[in-house]
């Protein structure tokens, strides 16, 4: 046998374990995608089922509900009159507290409505949709000084009811938590990186501590009490379901006493024109 040049004897050599590793990663990425697919498949039933219970649970708590505010009526009506002052109260407490429980399984219902329901995409000009929630909440600003900065906006491939939704919710808590300035500055524009378009709401509003950020988007989940700011806590849930369901993601940044930005991310899928 002639004997193998030493150089070329080494090259073949690493070349051979050059392919091992290769394939070695080639089959660990293959394992790692499977695991993935199999993984996000697993949390896409576990999602579903989760749905599914809250859908149900805030079905079946109409009627007994209904019920109790049935009740309360005839309650009113037959004996409140000979009630005295304190247990008046109670009954007012009563039935205050069974209409904001009907509140909360309204918006519970809405929310796993909204979840559930497919995605109707089309292109909606971002700039129109904000004008048109802005001007929709003008009623709401009841004689208040509200400056509106609305800056450019991109055309999307988005459901535009949920698209409102999510909106509507950033829109109407920035008019909600400036409520108690004396002019509230409320910004709405979007940036750019590589891969997504940035949409976000920034207020001059109350504001939030950074310590409970992850709380939130969470369902029903409130930073200020409802004496102070009433609402049932969905909004933001809403607002990150809707985002998620078109492929981004959703984020805050606050402080106490000097207002909050909410930004929500929307993917180039969605991006048109
Ligand atoms: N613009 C904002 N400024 C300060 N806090 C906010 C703002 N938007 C939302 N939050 C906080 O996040 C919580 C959840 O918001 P959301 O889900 O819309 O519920 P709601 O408006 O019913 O309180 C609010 O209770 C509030 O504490
Ligand atoms: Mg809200």
């Amino acid at each position: 046998m002639e004997p193998v040049p030493e150089g070329t004897f080494i090259l073949s050599k690493d070349i051979t374990k050059e392919k091992e590793l290769d394939e070695e990663l080639k089959r660990h990425r293959e394992h790692l995608e499977d695991l993935v697919v199999e993984r996000t498949a697993q949390l896409e039933a576990v999602n579903k089922e989760l749905e599914a219970f809250s859908y149900s649970v805030s079905h079946d708590l109409r009627a007994p509900l209904r019920h109790i505010n049935g009740f309360i009526d005839l309650l009113n009506k037959g004996v409140s009159h000979t009630l005295d002052e304190k247990n008046r109260r109670y009954l007012t407490v009563v039935s205050q507290a069974a209409s904001h429980m009907g509140s909360l399984i309204d918006d519970l219902l809405a929310f796993s409505r909204m979840s559930r329901a497919e995605l109707m995409k089309t292109r909606v000009n971002l700039r129109r949709l904000v004008t048109e929630v802005i001007t929709e909440l003008k009623t709401a600003e009841e004689g208040r000084k509200v400056v509106w900065d609305v800056g450019t906006l991109p055309v999307v491939e988005v459901d535009p009811a949920m698209m409102r939704l999510a909106v509507l919710n950033l829109l109407a808590n920035a008019l909600k938590y400036t409520r108690t300035r004396e002019e509230a500055r409320i910004e709405v524009g979007s940036t750019r990186n590589d891969h997504e378009t940035i949409f976000f709401v920034r207020d001059n509003g109350v504001g939030f501590d950074m310590k409970y950020v992850d709380k939130l988007f969470g369902v029903f989940q409130r930073l200020h009490r409802a004496e102070e700011f009433e609402g049932t806590g969905i909004g933001l849930a809403n607002v990150r379901r809707i985002i998620q369901r078109h492929g981004g993601r959703t984020w805050a940044e606050g402080k106490t006493g000097e207002g909050a930005a909410f930004f929500c991310s929307l993917p180039d899928t969605t991006r048109k024109g």
